[in-house]
């Protein structure tokens, strides 16, 4: 775990920071495994509603189950995660109001749609960390693309 912690401190992108996070986590669910505890339960959804903010924070919710899935590791959290990122994709149009959609935005929407629909079948733990990686790695290139993204800290 030390390891790959030091190796997301040093890591000289944002993408290839995003990729050492699932690696991270799965040192943290072999733990878990080996020493076999029960953990808590799934966390239910935020309910469902159009808008660009509601969406983020169903998307901020579905990565958070599958960091879950694989730091307890729990088959149910990933699963969850998985099908919520996977839910239908918002329109460029919706991101960049009034403006015209930049068609690299479009792609990355799609993208975490299709992520989301490839870790419902992933079933192996280092299928799982590639696509996490790739999922957050796109999260943050489009807050990059649009200035969007947590406004944590304020
Ligand atoms: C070397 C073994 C080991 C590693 C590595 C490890 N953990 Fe743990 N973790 C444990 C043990 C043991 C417990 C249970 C402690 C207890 O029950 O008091 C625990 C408990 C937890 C809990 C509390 C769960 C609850 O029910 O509230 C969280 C959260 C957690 N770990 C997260 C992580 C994360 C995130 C990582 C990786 C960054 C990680 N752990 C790495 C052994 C480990
Ligand atoms: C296609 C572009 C795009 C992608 C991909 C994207 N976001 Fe966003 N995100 C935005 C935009 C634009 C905003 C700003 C929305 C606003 O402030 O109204 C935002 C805002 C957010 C917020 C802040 C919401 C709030 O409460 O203000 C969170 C959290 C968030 N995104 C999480 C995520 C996560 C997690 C992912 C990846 C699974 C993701 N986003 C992928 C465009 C995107």
């Amino acid at each position: 775990m030390r390891v790959a912690a030091a190796q997301l401190s040093t890591a000289a992108t944002i993408d290839e920071a995003a990729h050492q996070l699932g690696a991270l986590a799965k040192t943290c669910g072999d733990c878990h495994t080996m020493l076999g505890r029960p953990w808590r339960a799934i966390e239910a959804a935020r309910g469902q509603a159009s808008g660009v903010q509601p969406t983020m924070i169903r998307h901020e919710w579905a990565v958070s189950q599958m960091w879950e899935g694989l730091v307890v590791p729990s088959e149910d959290a990933w699963k969850a995660g998985a099908l919520g990122l996977s839910e239908e994709p918002m329109s460029p149009e919706a991101l960049t109001p009034g403006k015209t959609p930049l068609p690299r935005v479009g792609a990355l929407q799609d993208a975490v749609h299709d992520l989301g629909r490839r870790a419902q079948s992933a079933s192996k733990v280092d299928a799982r960390v590639k696509l996490y990686g790739d999922a957050m790695a796109t999260c943050a290139e489009c807050h990059g693309w649009l200035g969007g993204g947590p406004h944590g800290g304020g």
